[in-house]
């Protein structure tokens, strides 16, 4: 099988399989418990927890390890909302977040807070000087992602980050689930907060963490026995929480960037010119991303072709692929119609080859026949 839809989830790297592995037989004990094994695990835990915090940039951070991205995105949203209310009650974020950010948002404003949602320019970019139109005294929260997960655009966060801190106290959160290990996180310079997951850098699903800047935390949005210093309860994953720091470490030390770039390059030199293809992702958006819209067919009809040549690739995002609607980041960015069902997603990963991209590229040029045989003549005009 050859796997291009490393941003849907990627293959664990094996060295976090063997850490995790080593970690649960030999500190399996509850890290909250007293005796010296549930000590160890402390240990293995808090060692795991500064690793991150400093491979993020600020070993003060506060880590606080979840169960993936979207409860990192849901304890930040939610959590600074009712932990800031007594400011002001007005948020803001962007039209192309990922789900769990939008959907944690739209819960707020059905609970009485005001959410403004950015607008974004066809590449999927949003404008400062909109942000700075909207943002208030009383704006508590801006919510904005780093590298958008169905086109790779990667959003201005400096420039927003000065519009923030110069007309509001807001805390600014970025969701870096996508650039994680690809570009140097904005964190702690321009933004209060970032979101990690481990399975999209070839860690584990079912970790990740929110990395907060120290006294500036999000309220906890569930309750219990008080772990993760009491802003996620539940027992900790300890085995988790170092594989994910080992997965972090490793995609760190990596520089594929100009790979995915001469790869990205080329792909798009196969569907150059053809009139039934539109390039979404922008040119300067992040190279491991590349999604494409075709004229006149469904996502699924090019998904299953790919696959048939046993090629994995995706529909625009794996969360909407199964609802097969046209999902709200290919509306914010205005694809025309009759391309907007037509959406692939091709993400690369390091365990990718250039055999691979070849294997690829061949398809592409197969694919692209095959369609245009199968529509008429207008369709191509
Ligand atoms: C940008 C972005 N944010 C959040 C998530 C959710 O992460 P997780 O799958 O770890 O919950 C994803 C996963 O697709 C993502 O791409």
């Amino acid at each position: 099988m050859i796997y291009f839809d490393n941003s849907a989830t990627t293959i664990p790297e094996q060295e976090v399989l063997q850490t995790f592995t080593q970690a649960s037989l030999m500190y399996y004990a509850n890290p909250a418990s007293l005796h010296q094994a549930g000590n160890k695990a402390d240990q293995l835990l808090e060692s795991a927890r500064k690793q991150v915090a400093t491979l993020c940039s600020d070993p003060e951070s506060t880590v606080t390890f979840t169960s993936g991205g979207t409860e990192a995105n849901n304890l930040s949203i939610i959590g600074y909302a009712n932990s800031l209310k007594h400011r002001g009650n007005h948020i803001i974020t962007t039209e192309i977040e990922h789900d769990s950010i939008r959907n944690a948002c739209l819960y707020l404003r059905e609970d009485g807070f005001e959410v403004d949602f950015l607008t974004v320019n066809e590449n999927g970019k949003v404008d400062p000087e909109e942000l700075r139109k909207l943002i208030r005294k009383d704006t508590i929260l801006v919510s904005i992602m780093h590298i958008n997960n169905e086109i790779g655009t990667i959003q201005p966060i400096e420039a927003c980050s000065r519009v923030i801190r110069e007309f509001s106290r807001a805390i600014f959160h970025s969701d870096c689930v996508q650039s994680l290990g690809k570009l140097e996180l904005p964190f702690p310079k321009w933004v209060d907060a970032v979101t990690c997951s481990a399975h999209k850098i070839h860690g584990l699903k079912g970790t990740g963490c929110l990395v907060t800047k120290k006294f500036k935390e999000p309220q906890a949005i569930s309750y219990g026995g008080g772990q993760e210093h009491g802003y996620r309860s539940g027992t900790a994953n300890v085995a988790g929480a170092a594989a994910f720091a080992k997965a972090v470490r490793i995609s760190m030390a990596e520089n594929s960037t100009s790979t995915y770039e001469r790869w990205n390059k080329e792909l798009r030199d196969c569907v150059k010119g053809e009139k039934l293809v539109r390039v979404l992702s922008p040119e300067t958006g992040a190279p491991h991303i590349l999604t494409l819209a075709f004229k006149g067919i469904t996502g699924e009809v090019a998904v299953n072709f790919f696959q048939k040549h046993d090629i994995m690739i995706s529909t625009s995002s794996a969360c909407s692929s199964k609802a097969n609607k046209v999902s709200h980041v290919i509306q914010a960015i205005h694809v025309p119609d009759d391309f907007s069902k037509g959406v692939i997603r091709i993400s690369f990963g390091r365990m990718n080859t250039e055999q691979d991209i070849q294997m690829l590229s061949q398809t592409m040029n197969e694919f692209l026949k095959t369609i245009k045989k199968g529509l008429k003549q207008h369709d191509l005009e």
